[in-house]
């Protein structure tokens, strides 16, 4: 069946509306295409059958409760689990009221946006930053105030200049949307000082911050505690997800923070999806109560580890002088800077034709349009033969680029 869409039926939010490039570039990407495009997880880290067989049987077991509607926090047995795993895992304590259970942790920001954003209300986003958040953040029309970043992620001392300045005319920030451990694009982890610079301004200027963890789980070194850990951490809405560290697939992500927010974020939720899968929940509680996703962190990380070397020494073997990158400690990402005047969008689509080789351009990730010169490098899915390959092809690529170019480029050298 087929129509036209005429653009008048559209609502104000849609018609601004840009296709997420990453899901654009999924869709259309060949076979014989070495694609660091997307960041969906190794299909080798997903949960070993034989336990799924016990834990389906566990929901089985619980047949109403499994396929009946859930309360639209989640399941309280779940929860239970979670603020379990949450005290495990980074020594927070919280009770199963502190936490609610959403749809993957995307719905967890689409309920924080509905919740806190209005026309012209102000948000602090990284430059770069997740790039699905602005698509939500942007239904709501806000105002963005942009905090530049270095190899460690946000820089809190501009932040901080930034809030002097919006209040002093009168403004106010509603919150910060970061990701300190395992950035997606940026590949950083914010150091303690940092975070704790950003909590006390959250203190001071009175916001909360929105910490969105999906890959702090997945690292590579010691990282620092996550905020909502440390001193003034009831200004934190924590969101995490089982995507990285169970399947994707399954939708499943949870919310935790203080109980007002947990009980407006409720009522939000109510008017999106109800409740997440009850069986679903019912599943991962099983894992959890097993402590089988404790146990399956570690061989993820071993499997994430021995990509992440293998890119780190082709992108040292292969990539010109001229480019710079971040090395994550977290996280699946490479986020990679051409020199200024390069455009890694329009030469994405050289990649793909000259060297068969896919990326994610980073201007899709700035909140301000910038960013033309950056790309980001995903080594999730393909194996580190794969990887070697696929840096060595993109590292040739660039240099014929950058020669072409001549001198009207210049180096962009990240700080430290
Ligand atoms: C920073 C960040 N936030 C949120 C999500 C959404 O994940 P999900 O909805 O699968 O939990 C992702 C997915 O890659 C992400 O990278």
């Amino acid at each position: 069946m087929s129509r036209d869409l005429n653009e008048k039926f559209l609502s104000e939010q849609m018609q601004g509306m840009r296709s997420n490039i990453i899901r654009e570039l999924l869709s259309f990407l060949q076979q014989d295409v070495i694609s660091f495009a997307g960041g969906a997880p190794d299909p080798k880290t997903f949960p070993r059958v034989e336990n799924f067989q016990e834990a389906v049987e566990y929901a089985l077991t619980n047949y109403e409760k499994a396929f009946q509607y859930g309360t639209t926090e989640g399941l309280p047995s779940f929860r239970k689990q979670i603020a379990a795993f949450m005290l495990r895992m980074m020594s927070v304590k919280l009770s199963p009221e502190n936490i609610v259970v959403s749809v993957g942790s995307q719905e967890s920001l689409d309920v924080i946006a509905r919740l806190f954003l209005d026309r012209n209300s102000w948000v602090a986003v990284e430059l770069p930053t997740y790039i699905a958040a602005l698509q939500v953040f942007n239904i709501w029309k806000p105002r963005y105030i942009t905090v530049p970043t270095d190899k460690k992620g946000m820089d809190v001392h501009a932040l901080e200049k930034k809030l002097r300045r919006l209040y002093s005319d009168g403004g106010y920030l509603k919150f910060v949307y970061t990701i300190p451990t395992g950035h997606n694009p940026l590949g950083s982890v914010m150091p303690l000082d940092r975070r704790k610079h950003l909590l006390e301004l959250a203190d001071r200027y009175d916001f909360y911050i929105v910490e969105d963890d999906p890959y702090g789980f997945i690292t590579y070194d010691r990282v620092p505690p996550r905020l909502i850990t440390l001193d003034g951490g009831d200004r934190v809405i924590y969101i995490s997800t089982f995507s990285k560290i169970f399947a994707p697939g399954f939708r499943l992500g949870w919310l935790a923070g203080p109980e007002e927010v947990v009980r407006r974020v409720v009522l939000a939720k109510q008017g999106t999806t109800l409740c997440a899968p009850p069986f679903n929940q019912l599943v991962v509680e099983y894992f959890l109560r097993n402590r089988w996703i404790d146990s399956n962190i570690d061989r993820i990380r071993e499997i994430y580890s021995v990509k992440r070397d293998a890119m780190a020494e082709a992108m040292r073997e292969y990539m010109p002088s001229s480019i710079d990158w971040v090395e994550p400690d977290a996280g699946f990402f490479f986020f990679t800077y051409l020199p200024r005047g390069l455009d890694a969008m329009e030469l994405l689509y050289r990649a793909i034709e000259e060297v068969k080789v896919a990326y994610v351009p980073g201007e899709g990730f700035y909140a301000d349009g910038s960013g033309k010169n950056t790309l980001r490098l995903s080594f999730s899915l393909p194996t580190p033969d794969t990887i070697r390959e696929g840096v060595k092809r993109l590292g040739m690529f660039f240099e014929k680029v950058i020669r072409e170019a001549g001198v009207e480029v210049e180096k962009e050298v990240m700080r430290e």
